[in-house]
């Protein structure tokens, strides 16, 4: 077995060490199971592969809570065996996403933020049984210090039965000290949560767990499933530019400081290629608020252009996985890893005024967005952080190309075919056309400045055209829609494969 016992500070805990095997069989039909792990990072992976082998002998299924989506060890593995039931709150496994789609497994798509206070309470279904949380070591105390990830595991370490530790030998040590673990107390004795500053610490650099709740610790070798990011495409690069502009011109107007307000920047490579814009940029002292800490936040760190960035998860890709092991005393002095309680908590985000930058599938000529659904059925990944963000920040921007699939789709439509984050919500559109600010502007108006900045040269005229056949059957009503073919161009798609005429 791997040796861990030095990673066990606490030697009563040595007796606990079991293989994944043994420790697999104390998860039973229907439990919920509470895991670390927030994207591939940070997720249990030898205990998962285990349990999918004894499922794979006698079937059955369980509930998986975890912070968002996690490595193929777990949501693939249980996923192929069909051992999963219901699943919370995020996921970007295609095995997974085949089981939801096909009505195998139930999928509740939660605001990341809110996540583990419905768990809490009891309202995903019953409480957590038990939970399954990677660790870097184990403290005399029983605590645990987390590795590349923070979560939901906090609260799940809180209330599960009991706990199974998988302590990951590829995890550095030197991550001890880049964690700040606060959960939230429940109404109505929540306090304010008391972040003003980026790196304002409010809790302990471990979760509170104890001896007596870790029931097998379980020796673990299987580094972070991570991926490598697309390569920063010409696309990418037009939307930066355009964001970036537009930031320079809010600076000259006094409506932002010189070094811009703390950053949001979601999951994917147009996230990544966003942030990674600001490298070549003249913006210094630039700070980071955010759920994911990609590439992009390394290049700012090493450029030194990044005063802090405080998120809930490191996913690099695997070169930049590399560079924060092989630099990680450097990036400790810059960097934070909260739960995502507090690392997406509306009342912050609202608080120190984040820039939300998050991508869409589609939105519509009126501002609505549309980040989960293909053609308003089929559930892609799941709302995430993005609404969290989206509702409470000082500025919320959505990027997307133009066009999808070659061209066939527009990502402009006259209606979107689900929606995520309303007009309401939304402030910046930004494809490779150009930039829209829609900000103070009436949903006439909205359009035209969308159409106008966003769309595709291809589909322009169309959309140009439903809207003033859709002012001119409806009287320039609020909100102008021809109701039997708003969702046309979807219904178009699915039939012929394009949504052009
Ligand atoms: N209609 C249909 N399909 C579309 C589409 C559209 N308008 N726009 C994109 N797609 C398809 C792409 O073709 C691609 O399909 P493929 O997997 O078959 O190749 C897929 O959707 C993903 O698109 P891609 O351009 O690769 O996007 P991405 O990796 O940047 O991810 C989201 C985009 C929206 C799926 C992703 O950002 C997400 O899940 N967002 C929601 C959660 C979130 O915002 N989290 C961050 C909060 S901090």
């Amino acid at each position: 077995m791997i040796d861990i016992l030095d990673r066990v500070r606490n030697t009563e805990l040595h007796s606990k060490i079991v293989t994944a095997d043994v420790a697999a069989q104390a998860i039973k039909p229907n439990m919920n199971v509470g895991i670390s792990g927030f994207t591939p990072a940070g997720y249990p992976k030898a205990v998962p592969m285990a349990l999918a082998k004894i499922m794979k002998e006698t079937p059955f299924k369980i509930n998986i809570w975890s912070g968002a989506s996690v490595g193929d060890e777990c949501d693939g593995e249980l996923a192929r065996v069909n051992g999963i039931h219901h699943r919370i709150p995020y996921q970007t496994n295609g095995d997974l996403r085949k089981g939801l789609n096909s009505g195998q497994i139930e999928y509740c798509d939660l605001h990341l933020s809110e996540s583990a206070q419905l768990s809490r309470y009891g309202f995903l279904g019953g409480k957590v049984d038990i939970a399954i949380v990677e660790a870097c070591a184990i403290t005399e105390n029983g605590d645990i210090i987390p590795t590349t990830s923070m979560g939901n595991t906090a609260s799940y370490v809180q209330s599960a039965d009991f706990v199974i530790v998988e302590v990951n030998t590829t995890q550095p040590l030197a991550l001890e000290g880049m964690h700040d673990v606060y959960v939230p107390l429940d109404p109505p004795n929540r306090q304010p949560i008391p972040v003003v500053k980026v790196n304002d610490r409010i809790g302990t650099p471990y979760i509170p767990c104890g001896v007596d709740k870790i029931k097998y610790i379980v020796p673990c070798d299987i580094g972070d499933d991570v991926r490598p990011f697309k390569p920063i495409d010409e696309d990418s690069k037009k939307m930066s530019e355009h964001i970036i502009n537009f930031f320079r011109e809010e600076i000259k107007a006094g409506r932002l400081p010189k070094n811009l307000l703390p950053l949001q920047s979601g999951v994917g490579s147009v996230a990544n290629a966003v942030i990674s814009g600001f490298v070549d940029s003249d913006f210094t002292d630039l700070e980071v608020y955010t759920e994911v800490i990609q590439d992009g936040m390394l290049d700012l760190a090493d450029a030194g252009k990044l005063k802090f960035a405080s998120g809930t998860s490191f996913s690099p890709s695997p070169d930049g996985l590399k560079r924060l092991y092989d630099n990680i005393d450097e990036y400790r002095t810059k960097m934070m890893l909260r739960p995502q309680e507090v690392a997406n908590s509306p009342e912050v985000a609202r608080r120190i005024g984040i820039i939300a930058m998050n991508t869409a599938i589609e939105f519509d000529i009126y501002g609505n967005v549309n980040s989960t659904h293909i053609m308003g059925s089929k559930m892609m990944n799941g709302i995430g952080g993005s609404g969290d963000f989206a509702r409470n920040a000082y500025l919320t921007c959505f990027f997307t190309t133009s066009t999808a699939k070659g061209g066939l789709i527009s990502s402009i439509v006259p209606m979107v075919s689900h929606v995520d984050h309303t007009e309401h919500d939304t402030d910046i559109f930004v494809t490779e056309q150009g930039l829209a600010d829609v900000r103070g502007l009436s949903p006439r108006e909205r359009a035209r400045v969308i159409i106008e900045n966003c769309a595709h040269p291809d589909y322009k005229p169309m959309l140009l055209d439903y809207l003033e056949r859709a002012e001119a059957a409806t009287k320039k009503a609020h909100t102008p829609h021809i109701i039997e073919e708003a969702l046309s161009w979807h219904d178009r798609f699915i039939k012929t494969g394009s949504m052009k005429k």
